[in-house]
Parts: structure tokens; C-alpha cells; sequence
């Protein structure tokens, strides 16, 4: 690969880093007074309540496909620790690793839950050996990458699951009625100003089970946002698949 055409890679790589981070200045600007909750509106919590009530969740939907004390999980884009506080609350003991592409989200997780570990790591890959990990987690991760990226990543968990590993995650999809709005917001962006400072992407369920069996997952499920039989709501849609053992 020539220079200029790794320059181009690079740039483009880092398009979530550039969007991220501005959108962490804004939230850092915004609440000023109010550290904690900069960093929790960063990753899309509006208030306190909020950021428990959905970590709370997350850690619901983990213990419902199989999360056990002892297990070894990544969380992959884990943000500011809204999962991460909320296993610690839950009492869960397990190995717990973290990864983002934002250094201050990464720093205020570690100052808060100590004793878990978490890296800024900006590839498109899982920062662990292969075949070492029990669960791989990400919420509205894959909302803020193209597609081709969230294959790549979904190579790379498959690499670093352990056989009868799970990955489990959340996205956007238009089928849901929920999701139009973001859609509608997105084109307001494009028709007034040709834009949007941030990636939302729709996944479709047909691509998800497509990449998942050419990458070699098995048993792909599905859950609706809006489905509570067992677990809270989790408003975006969710999908679970197994690296056969
Ligand atoms: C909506 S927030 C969700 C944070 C966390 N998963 C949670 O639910 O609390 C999206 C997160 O993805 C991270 N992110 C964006 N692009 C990423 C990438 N290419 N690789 C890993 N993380 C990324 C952002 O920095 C941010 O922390």
C-alpha cells in the first residue's frame, strides 16, 4: 500500500474517533459543572436515573444468554462504564475488559470501577488473544460504524471467543417503527445541511445473519427492541450469536 493510500485508510478509520470525540467536547462544554454527568450524557444517558436504569438492563439481557460468575468478557465500545458499573453493582465476579476509541470515557471508567480493565484500542479489533473470551458485548456500537467495519469487527470477536463464546449486540434497524425517528432526524440533517456529524447505521436482520454464517457463527437470535418477556426493553434491537464449541 502506498503512502497516500494509507493516509486515506487511516483518515477514514478514524472517522468515529474524530466524531466521538468532538461529541464528547460538546457533552464536556455542556456540563461543565457536572463531570459525572458529561461523561454520562456522552454516551447517550440523559440523566443519572437514566444511566443506571440502562446499565441495570444491559447486565439483565447479559444473565439472560448466559453470563455466569468466572467468565471473561470485552466490552467493546464500553463508553464511559455504564455495563461496567452496573456488573459491579450486580455483584457479578468474572474478568471484565473494556475497549474504546475515546481516551477520557476509558480514563473516567477506570477511575470508577476499579479493579476492571479497559484500553483505548483504535483498530478495528479485539484487544485479546484468540480464543479467550467468554462473552463479547457492544450497545450501539455497530450504530456508529459503516458495515464493512462491523464485519471486520465481527471477524475479529469470532478470532477471540472461545468455542461456545457468545457475542451479543445491539442495533438499529428500520423494521422497527422506534427507529424512524432517528432516520427522520438523520435526513432533516442531509436536506438542511448536506451532513450529519455522526454516523447512525441501520443494520437489516438478512445482513447480520448473512456475515454471521460466512464469518462461522452459529445460532443467531434475534430480540425486538421493544420485547420485555425477559428482560427490560432495550429499545434497540439486539442480536446474539455462538462461535461453535
Ligand atoms: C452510544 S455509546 C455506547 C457506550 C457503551 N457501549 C454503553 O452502552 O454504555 C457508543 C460508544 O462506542 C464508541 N465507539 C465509536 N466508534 C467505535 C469504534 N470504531 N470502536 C470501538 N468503539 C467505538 C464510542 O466512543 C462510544 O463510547
Amino acid at each position: 500500500m502506498g503512502l497516500l493510500q494509507s493516509l486515506l485508510v487511516h483518515a477514514n478509520r478514524w472517522h468515529s474517533v474524530r466524531s466521538y470525540e468532538a461529541l464528547v467536547a460538546r457533552k464536556r462544554r455542556k456540563h461543565r459543572g457536572d463531570p459525572d454527568m458529561a461523561m454520562m450524557a456522552s454516551i447517550g444517558s440523559l440523566s443519572r436515573e437514566e444511566f443506571i436504569r440502562q446499565g441495570d438492563g444491559h447486565v439483565a439481557v447479559l444473565v439472560h444468554h448466559g453470563l455466569r460468575d468466572g467468565m471473561s468478557v470485552y466490552d467493546l465500545g464500553c463508553g464511559s462504564g455504564r455495563t461496567a458499573l452496573a456488573l459491579q453493582r450486580s455483584g457479578w465476579r468474572g474478568t471484565y475488559k473494556g475497549a474504546d476509541i475515546v481516551r477520557s470515557l476509558v480514563t473516567y471508567l477506570k477511575t470508577k470501577c476499579l479493579g476492571y480493565d479497559a484500553v483505548v484500542h483504535r483498530d478495528l479489533s479485539i484487544a485479546a488473544p484468540s480464543n479467550s473470551l467468554d462473552m463479547v458485548f457492544h450497545w450501539s456500537v455497530f450504530t456508529h460504524l459503516y458495515p464493512e467495519e462491523c464485519y471486520i469487527y465481527m471477524e475479529d470477536i469470532f478470532r477471540a471467543l472461545k468455542p461456545g463464546g457468545k457475542m451479543v449486540f445491539s442495533f438499529l434497524e428500520l423494521e422497527d417503527e422506534n427507529h424512524h425517528s432517528i432516520f427522520q432526524r438523520r435526513l432533516a440533517q442531509f436536506r438542511r445541511r448536506g451532513w450529519s456529524a455522526t454516523l447512525d447505521t441501520f443494520l437489516h436482520r438478512d445482513w447480520i445473519r448473512f456475515w454471521a454464517q460466512d464469518i462461522g457463527f452459529a445460532d443467531v437470535m434475534f430480540t425486538d427492541g421493544s420485547d420485555a418477556s425477559a428482560h427490560p426493553q432495550f429499545w434497540q434491537g439486539l442480536a446474539v450469536m455462538t462461535k461453535p464449541a
